[in-house]
């Protein structure tokens, strides 16, 4: 199959500069752009200024890829697939990685989610979805505890409360439906059960049809150690999570994944792109969390450093599906795997994930480098920009994700940190318990 030779990677984070490097590592040599992209991401495919983060970003951005023979577009970030650009590349004869707007509903409306997996008998939480937040009190006043309340639509991951006391709950109806604290996200509510079990994420790359697990991850959400403090877009994560058991793996793969993709192709929706599980593997089985609909961040950052294959040609054989030649489908694709452990630390500006200072100079690159063997430490940047005098300087919350290989986890990890001493910043902090035994 010809691979293609301009490709495009839409956003600006520590996902994308994963993405690009991984597409750029191609034995094709491709052509890499990235819009809006970031400091690193700058050394590493031209940057394209422009954020397709609205109906008219996105024109913008078709007309780019249309005026510049773009002939692969890959969409890191959920929101523009939500806004439909992957429908917008498609109806103008481009050749995107990312689902339609109608499929990228499983991670945009929880609601729709429920009622997907309801539909399609798959198992998650026993749920009901309110509009009327006297409606939403009145279930809430009796159902057991804890209880889960979700707002429906995006909420950069905060739009969870689990709460074990009725007061909680009653507080969180009213924080959705009442004062908006989510805004439209909070349109609606879904209330369900609390599920106990192991939390377990599998992202599979797929066509609509065939799928290709991609390697387990573990990902750290709370903003501090052990787990406290509020939830963050994710502080680090590593890879491979504790091994799941091949039985385990395929009674996902067999219970959810693919009755999931079958539902999508009932309902006339082609998705093709990445679906992203979010379980709960309980007594009674797995059960569906959430769906996202587009890579993790930041486990895409060890998952896709690990990555010996070639990323260009899985994510060429996802688009091509039953067009590929027969040897070199989705599902004849076997991915290779550095078997040593990678772990990613995010460095945060200080007050993330509420309010920070941004332009502040970041240093000690040089010096992180020298800190470890070469190939085996990667500096992924995410809230990233250059300053004035061409200095690398923060520009958003997550700042860099410093990623380390290691014979064992517990050496990706002191490597990882002993980068990480060497940079510096105004206010920098991180998580000190990432991959850290237990
Ligand atoms: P979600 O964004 O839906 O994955 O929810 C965020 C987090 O909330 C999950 O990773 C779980 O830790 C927790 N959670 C969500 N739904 C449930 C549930 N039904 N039972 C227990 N925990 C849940
Ligand atoms: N790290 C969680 C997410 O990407 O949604």
């Amino acid at each position: 199959m010809e691979l293609p030779r301009k490709v495009l990677v839409v956003g600006g984070g520590g996902r994308e500069h994963a993405l690009v490097s991984a597409l750029a590592a191609s034995p094709s040599r491709p052509a890499v752009y990235c819009a809006p992209g970031n400091a690193g991401i700058a050394a590493e495919a031209e940057i394209v200024e422009l954020s397709p983060d609205s109906a008219v970003g996105i024109e913008r951005l078709l007309e780019f890829a249309r005026s510049s023979a773009i002939d692969l577009t890959v969409v890191g970030p959920e929101a523009p697939l939500v806004l439909g650009i992957a429908d917008r590349f498609e109806e103008a004869g481009l050749a995107v990685f990312g689902p339609p707007a109608a499929g990228a509903r499983l991670e945009g409306s929880k609601s729709f989610t429920k009622e997907f997996l309801a539909r399609h008998h798959i198992a998650t939480a026993a749920f009901e979805v309110f509009e009327e937040a006297a409606d939403a009190r009145r279930h809430v006043e009796s159902c057991p505890l804890p209880v889960v309340l979700k707002a429906d639509g995006l909420a950069a991951g905060k739009g969870v409360i689990v709460a074990r006391e009725r007061r909680e709950a009653l507080e969180a109806v009213d924080a959705i439906l009442l004062e908006r604290r989510f805004g439209e996200a909070g349109r609606k509510l879904v209330v369900e059960e609390f599920l106990e079990g192991a939390e377990l994420s599998l992202m599979v790359i797929t066509d609509g049809s065939s799928y290709l697990p991609l390697e387990t991850a573990q990902d750290y959400t709370a903003a501090y150690d052990g787990g406290l403090g509020p939830n963050t877009g994710g502080m680090g994560a590593f890879s491979p999570h504790r091994p799941l058991g091949e039985p385990a793996m395929q009674r996902v793969l067999q219970s959810v994944i693919r009755p999931t993709l079958a539902g999508l192709r009932e309902e006339g929706i082609a998705f093709r792109g990445v679906l992203y599980a979010g379980l709960m593997l309980t007594r009674g089985g797995p059960r569906v969390l959430e769906f996202n609909v587009r890579l993790g961040d930041p486990e895409t950052q060890p998952i896709l450093y690990r990555l010996r294959s070639d990323f260009l040609a899985v994510v060429t054989a996802a688009l091509a599906g039953t067009e590929a030649p027969p040897d070199e489908t989705l599902a004849r694709q076997v991915l290779e795997w550095d078997p040593r452990p990678a772990v990613c630390v995010v460095a945060a500006s200080g007050g993330y994930p509420g309010s920070y200072r941004k332009g502040l100079r970041i240093e000690g690159f040089d010096a992180a480098f020298q800190s470890t063997p070469p190939g085996e430490l990667k500096i992924f940047h995410a809230g990233t920009a250059r300053g004035p005098s061409g200095e690398v300087v923060t520009a958003g919350g997550r700042v860099l994700g410093v990623t380390a290989l290691g014979a064992t986890r517990e050496e990706a990890r002191r490597r990882a940190y002993r980068a990480l001493e060497e940079i510096r910043f105004e206010g920098m902090s991180y998580r000190r318990d990432i991959a850290a035994a237990e």
